[in-house]
């Protein structure tokens, strides 16, 4: 990576991680899984921080499944008591970096403390405007994508909407947090190369960027050749290589098609 630099002009404006490897990490050091888990946010801090630093606007880590609930039981105690961990120690450091947090995901699953705290947590931060910082929490894709059919298909009862009218726009509002732009980089740690039921409207057209580094190992530098990778894209959006280097091609939400490397 050394010589090669980040543009800041082209840094993606939201990024998305799948944590993972905390378990295989611990294991090989002969630890126990939570070791790896403790060690994994700290590189939750330390990415946090490096996004900031970088003008990410939108950071999306995803921390709990829904189908992480069948782990074994001491093991999803202690991920939820991290959890409160970094509400209690974190959030000064939040809010002195201005810092909005939100969360998505069923979170009426989270023990009722620990979900109170997560709220007023998310309830301080609102309106903090150098960077959003999702926490996917008890979370799935395809739950998400259920959970807004229901709340659409009510509205189609009460005829605030017209099933012949449904286009992905409208369908989309009914996301957990449709104010979210779609992810343009996602990164999965840990040598999977899997989406693991992550976001899985959004991702339609993410740039995916998959390492082997344990999510324990995973630092500031390991985000930036990320970056760098996605900065050597071209994102074609469906269109040929010469729309996107001429420009010819019809505006999308989220940016038109674009050459991320914007060189060459
Ligand atoms: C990711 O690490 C953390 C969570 C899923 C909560 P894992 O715990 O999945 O670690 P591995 O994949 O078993 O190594
Ligand atoms: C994905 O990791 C979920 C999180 C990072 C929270 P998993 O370890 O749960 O995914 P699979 O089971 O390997 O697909
Ligand atoms: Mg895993």
């Amino acid at each position: 990576m050394r010589g090669d630099l980040l543009r800041s002009e082209d840094v993606p404006r939201h990024v998305a991680v799948i944590m993972d490897g905390n378990g295989r990490w611990a294991e090989r050091r002969g630890l126990s899984r939570i070791a790896g888990h403790r060690e994994g946010l700290e590189s939750v801090r330390a990415v946090v921080r490096a996004a900031g630093d970088l003008g990410i606007q939108y950071l999306t880590l995803y921390a709990f499944s829904l189908e992480n609930w069948s782990r074994p039981q001491a093991e999803v105690a202690e991920l939820m008591r991290l959890l409160d961990h970094y509400l209690d120690v974190e959030l000064e450091e939040v809010m002195r970096n201005d810092i909005e947090v939100r969360t998505i995901g069923r979170l009426d699953r989270l023990p009722a403390a620990l979900r109170e705290r997560v709220e007023a947590g998310v309830a301080r931060t609102r309106g903090n405007r150098a960077m959003t910082l999702v926490f996917a929490l008890s979370y799935g894709g395809r739950a998400e994508i259920v959970d807004a059919a229901r709340r659409l298909m009510r509205d189609a009862e009460l005829g605030k909407i017209d099933p012949e009218r449904l286009d992905e726009k409208t369908f989309a509002a009914y996301l957990y947090d449709p104010s979210i732009p779609d992810p343009d980089l996602l990164i999965r740690t840990g040598a999977e190369s899997r989406v693991s039921n992550f976001l899985l409207w959004q991702i339609a057209y993410s740039e995916i960027y998959m390492t082997e580094v344990m999510w324990p190992d995973f630092r500031s530098e390991d985000l930036q050749r990320a970056i760098l990778d996605y900065q050597r894209r071209e994102r074609r959006f469906g269109m040929t290589s010469e729309q996107v280097r001429t420009g010819d091609c019809a505006p999308r939400r989220g940016g038109g098609a674009r050459r991320a490397g914007g060189t060459g």
